[in-house]
């Protein structure tokens, strides 16, 4: 008999997803892995069209991978049948970008709220002492649930979006810049509450941000995606504090850290993001890269543990050379 070892929460097995543009097969999701445990928190960084929308719909099976399997404790999500998927869909909820626009704007929010309640348990898991708790759980006033999205701030629409998300008691949630549109204090406040949710029920996410002090605020691990491929993954403090390959420390540098010890530069990340319907060859990251020689242009770089860390997982052909 063999071992019985936990599978981990979900797992993504070498992913890829393409979508049919006017020009052409785009590829946005490539050959990706990634592996999340119950209460670990990973984010997703990367410039606009890197990919990382559609990890998140892959993963909530929103799209169809060409390649490669998205595993949710131990089951194929890929290949699931709507029966099979329909609790695991209970168990890992989405809360997407500018809620203002995804909650539904004829729909008051205490309703938005109940509709997956009703949806995963039926008409009599509605109740009104119900919502009411899900709105102060997420530090709303029960009375806004009568409210419409056009008459809540950003800030709230989003904290409805995670109460609805709450609702069913998932075990994942899957944050798509969630901190977007809003105000400093707003974020603060959204990233406290996160938190506390993780603390008290051991929730598990994967969150999307440009924000990059937001992430390191809400995620042990970060990994940076480059044209539908992972090029970086390690400790937040790691990647974001130190990142080592090329286009991860270009991203970091580019964006601003509000830091006081530091004076913050931002200088542009240089270049546009290659076409993802004619990527180049090699790496995809060399026509950007000053570190660029002849190999980056033929060959594609495999994501290697650093020396000695096997926690962190660099994609560069140079990043032993270009150390330090
Ligand atoms: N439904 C679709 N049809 C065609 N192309 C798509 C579709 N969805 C995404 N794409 C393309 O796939 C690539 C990756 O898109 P994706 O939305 O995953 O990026 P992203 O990293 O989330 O970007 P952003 O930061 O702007 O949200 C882009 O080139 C995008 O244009
Ligand atoms: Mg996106």
């Amino acid at each position: 008999m063999s071992e019985v070892v936990a599978a981990p929460l979900i797992e993504l097995r070498n992913i890829s997803v393409s979508f049919r543009g006017a020009s052409g097969v785009i590829r946005a999701v490539d050959d990706v892995s990634l592996v999340l445990g119950r209460g670990e928190t990973l984010g997703l960084a990367g410039e606009s069209g890197a990919g990382k929308s559609s990890i998140l719909k892959a993963m909530l099976r929103l799209v169809d991978v060409d390649s490669g399997e998205v595993r949710f404790d131990g089951q194929d999500v890929t290949r699931a049948s709507g029966r099979v998927l329909r609790p695991i869909r209970r168990r890992m909820q989405a809360v997407f970008q500018q809620p203002e626009t995804t909650l539904n704007p004829r729909m008051r929010a205490g309703t938005s709220v109940a509709e997956p309640l009703r949806a995963h348990f039926g008409a009599a898991a509605v109740t009104q002492g119900r919502i009411a708790a899900l709105f102060e759980q997420v530090g709303l006033h029960p009375d806004l649930a009568d409210r419409y999205p056009h008459e809540l701030s950003g800030g709230e629409c989003q904290r409805v979006a995670v109460a609805r998300a709450l609702a069913v008691g998932p075990e994942l949630l899957m944050l798509d810049e969630p901190t977007s549109g809003l105000d400093l204090l707003a974020q603060r406040e959204l990233v406290q509450l996160l938190q506390n949710l993780r603390r008290d029920r051991g929730l598990a996410w994967l969150c999307v941000g440009h924000d990059l002090t937001t992430l390191r605020q809400l995620c042990d691990r970060v990994a940076v995606l480059h044209a539908g491929r992972v090029v970086e993954i390690g400790p937040a403090s790691k990647v974001l504090q130190r990142p080592r390959h090329p286009y991860a420390r270009a991203l970091v540098a580019s964006l601003p850290v509000p830091d006081p010890t530091r004076r913050t530069v931002i200088s542009p990340l240089a270049g546009d993001p290659p076409d993802p319907g004619a990527l180049p060859k090699g790496c995809a990251f060399h026509p950007r890269c000053p570190h660029a020689q002849d190999r980056c242009r033929n060959d594609r770089p495999l994501l290697v543990p650093l020396p000695g860390d096997d926690a962190h997982q660099v994609a560069c052909l140079r990043s032993q050379e270009l150390e330090g």
